[in-house]
């Protein structure tokens, strides 16, 4: 197994790298970040699971009326309303699919008994696919009884909290797996979908996470994921008082490094903050063709 790859903070106390650095104007910014339940957990936990979903849930809260103020504020800058773009770009996507998967259904009397899978990974708490699922079952619930929406993450708390998440409902599957190891991937995938997670990975270790990726979509799936552009303040403040370093990487950057990992039919588009750039990658058709021809000598 390796380590989390999201967890960039390394000194033992942020107050004392502060005064060893001589930045004593940020002593009073720490304090009162901490306050604001967004920046206590960036500064204890860098980019935790817990982070990113108070994002996306974006709902402020904190201690005393000024940690909740202060939080409003920091879920109104342009980095967290752009990450929350990526949270309803992977449930968009998601459903999608579940169409076309329809669409294929009604046309091909053998694709009507195939299943529909997908992977969250790292799910982290698996509030994207959650929702994804629950507006499968609503507007396609033939496709919903045919579904699993796997969730894989390397710490067991939001495997655990995603597990809560879903409820009791066996269309779900929730385990411990590290995205690095392409055993910890379910096989035959229709779609996955991955959100912060590349940020953290070296150029190396991101091909590595998109040719597993790859391999366990069948030919045709789907892979959406996302990448980020710095904003000046919020990168300064997250590097500063929480240690939280990431990989910003444009689009033309992605493209690269998904058609070094084997996908080949890739489109991106830039969210409507200007910061993350929105991606799709299908797993080429016609290996089916070449997979089948290949098992057949
Ligand atoms: C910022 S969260 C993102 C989770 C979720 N996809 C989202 O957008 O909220 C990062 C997650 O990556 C997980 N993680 C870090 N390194 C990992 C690895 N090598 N394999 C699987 N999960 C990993 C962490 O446990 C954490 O839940």
């Amino acid at each position: 197994m390796t380590r989390l790859h999201n967890r960039t903070r390394t000194s033992e106390s942020i107050p004392r790298k502060l005064l060893r650095q001589g930045k004593l104007h940020l002593l009073p910014i720490y304090a009162l970040m901490r306050t604001s339940d967004l920046g206590r957990e960036g500064i204890e936990n860098s980019g935790s699971y817990r982070f990113a979903d108070h994002v996306y849930r974006n709902e402020p809260s904190g201690r005393f009326g000024i940690g909740r103020a202060l939080d409003a504020v920091l879920l109104r800058m342009r980095a967290a309303r752009s990450m929350r773009n990526r949270f309803h770009h992977a449930q968009r996507e998601i459903l999608v699919a579940a169409r076309a998967f329809a669409a294929r259904s009604a046309a091909d009397p053998v694709a009507v008994t195939a299943p529909f899978r997908v992977l969250s990974i790292p799910s982290g708490i698996a509030r994207d696919l959650v929702l994804a699922a629950q507006a499968v079952e609503r507007e396609l619930p033939e496709v919903y009884a045919r579904s699993t929406f796997f969730g894989v993450d390397l710490d067991p708390a939001p495997v655990e909290l995603s597990r809560d998440l879903a409820g009791r409902d066996d269309h779900y599957f929730f385990t411990r797996g590290d995205a690095l190891d392409a055993t910890s991937f379910p096989s035959e995938l229709d779609v996955i979908v991955s959100t912060g997670l590349g940020e953290f990975l070296s150029d190396d270790l991101l091909v590595q996470f998109y040719r597993n990726c790859h391999n366990r979509l069948r030919p045709g799936g789907t892979f959406v994921t996302s990448s980020m552009q710095p904003d000046r303040v919020a990168d300064y403040l997250m590097r500063q008082l929480a240690e939280l370093h990431t990989h910003y990487r444009r689009g033309d950057e992605i493209i690269r490094w998904l058609h070094s990992a084997g996908f080949h039919e890739v489109s991106t588009r830039q969210d409507d903050v200007g910061l993350q750039t929105l991606v799709v990658a299908r797993r080429d058709e016609r290996q089916r063709a070449r997979d089948d021809k290949a098992s057949a000598t």
